[in-house]
Order: C-alpha cells, then structure tokens, then sequence
C-alpha cells in the first residue's frame, strides 16, 4: 500500500500556508503529519497534564464552542487555566486550517475542542467504542448527512511518548470490501430512531452507511489484523491533520493530545468527487443524502 501519510516541513504556526497538492491529498483522504509543528505550554500549564485532570465521570475534557469547560477537575483556577489552554490551541488550529485551506475558512463550523489526557493502551472498551480498532469516524446519534469531520490533533506528552496509529487503505477500497456486507438502509427504522430521539435528526442512507463501514471493520478481526497499514508515530510536539470519516485510522498507545475538529457542509471541498459522500453514492448508484427543502 501506497503511504497514506504526507509529511509537511516547517515548524512556524504562522509561516505555513497553502500549496503543493497538500489539499488533493488531505481530500484523498491522507494524513497531513506536520513532524516538529508543535503546540507550546506555558509556563504552569505542564502541571495541567496529568491525569486526574479529568473528571472521572467524563471521557474527555472538552471546551465548548460558547467557551464554557467540560469534564475538567479541579478548583476554578485550574479550570480557567485548562480552558485557556484548549482555547489557545482552537485559535493556533483554526488558523493553520485557514492559511493551508482558506475555501474551508469560508464555511466550516467549530465544534467543540478536547483534551484527552488518559493513556490509550489503559482504557477497557465495547469493540463499538474501541478505537483501538481501525475505522472511520461516523456518529451513531449525530446524523451528518454528508457534512465533513475535519481533525486537528496535537501531541502534547511532556515524557516525549509518540501517539502511535495505524492508518489504513484508502476509503474507496474500505467501501469496496465492506458495503457489499452493508445491512440495507430502511427508512422508517430511521423515521423511529428519531422518533425515540436515539438519534437527532434523521438518519439518512449516507449515515447509515458510515456506520456500517465503521461497525463493519471494527467488528472483523480478520480486517484488524490482514487490512493493509501502516503504523505510524507522531512524535511529541507534533500536529497532524486528517478527514477522519474518510482516513481509516486507530489510535494504539499516546497520552495527553488535544484535538479540533472542524465540520465542512458537503459540497465544499475543493474536490467534493473525492468525498465518501460522493465514493458512496456513485458505488450505490442513487443519492444518498435528501436533498435541500424535502
Ligand atoms: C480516534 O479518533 O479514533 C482517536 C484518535 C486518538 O485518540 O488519537
Ligand atoms: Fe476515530
């Protein structure tokens, strides 16, 4: 298998900006690793990177996009000081997101932005929630309809640790192998999902799929094992950049990253062909997605 993985010099938050076919291959689906990019603590803030920083009660700690802290321990000081961390590390991504694409600048959304301080190779899960297990990102209660996951993580591990992944083949063969094992989309089981609120809005064909692709290799241990991948480290001090719903990827060992995800509605992207949207809707043959005002 062909790298999947794309290596961008330069280590100025501020000095980057777009060019040498980095968007054809973040839109194909390949990870943009931006080795000695690296996202700097303050003075003080090394002691916010531990682990009973979290809530127990919470997976993540997570700043919201209105600013407000989630799932953070500690008195209110150490709470403000965590937020403006994560806070500065939204505005460092955000930017570099708009010098190396300034088309997505124009349109993407701010989801919130995590800080996940647990060590990977520690945490007992469902196969479902194990991502551990290569897969696709796709929201189980989020329906999306086709709107783009773009991530931004930084590994911030003071003890030089890497954050080791496997980064899997490329969507269109993931789609190739899995969608003929897809269960069929019905539609007024979507219709009573929404209607138990199991879900948010309607599920569409398109989120359907996803979660079949993401159930359907995290769910084959003979995929996990024999699928092409590659293992790849990102050293501390280091940022990368990928479309989750479309890199298949695994997170195996790390601890301490931060993280920004940034949706795209469907259609915006410099290339909308080289979408899962529009790879899956050509392999089905109809549209997947409604279309605006039905
Ligand atoms: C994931 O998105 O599957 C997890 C990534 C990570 O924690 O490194
Ligand atoms: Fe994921």
């Amino acid at each position: 298998m062909q790298s999947q993985i794309v290596e961008v010099e330069g280590g100025d938050w501020r000095e980057l900006s777009s060019g040498a076919g980095w968007t054809a291959a973040v839109e194909a689906g390949k990870v943009l690793y931006f080795p000695s990019l690296g996202f700097e603590l303050r003075p003080g803030e090394r002691a916010l990177l531990r682990p009973e920083i979290r809530d127990p009660k919470s997976r993540n700690i997570s700043l919201n996009v209105d600013g407000t802290l989630k799932g953070a321990a500690g008195d209110e000081a150490t709470q403000r000081q965590v937020a403006e961390m994560i806070g500065r590390f939204r505005e460092q991504a955000v930017s570099l997101i708009t010098r190396l694409f300034p088309q997505y600048a124009q349109v993407m959304r701010l989801a919130p932005t995590s800080y996940r301080p647990m060590q990977v190779e520690t945490r007992a899960q469902s196969w479902r929630a194990d991502d551990r297990r290569m897969h696709v990102d796709a929201f189980p209660s989020r329906p999306n309809h086709g709107e783009r996951i773009l991530r931004v993580f930084a590994n911030v591990n003071p003890e030089g640790a890497p954050r080791v992944w496997r980064v899997g083949e490329p969507f269109e063969d993931v789609a190739r192998k899995f969608l003929p094992r897809a269960k069929p989309y019905v539609r007024w089981q979507a219709r009573a999902l929404r209607a138990l609120h199991v879900t948010k809005s309607l599920r569409s064909e398109y989120d359907h799929l996803m979660l079949q692709l993401h159930d359907g290799m995290k769910g084959d241990p003979a995929y996990q094992q024999d699928a092409p991948q590659e293992r790849v480290e990102f050293a501390a001090g280091s940022t990368w950049i990928c479309f989750s719903d479309q890199a298949v990827h695994a997170v195996m060992s790390g601890q301490y990253m931060l993280e920004q995800t940034l949706f795209l509605p469907p259609g915006t992207e410099y290339d909308p062909d080289a979408s899962p949207l529009a790879i899956l809707t050509r392999m089905k043959g109809h549209a997947l997605v409604d279309s605006p005002g039905r």
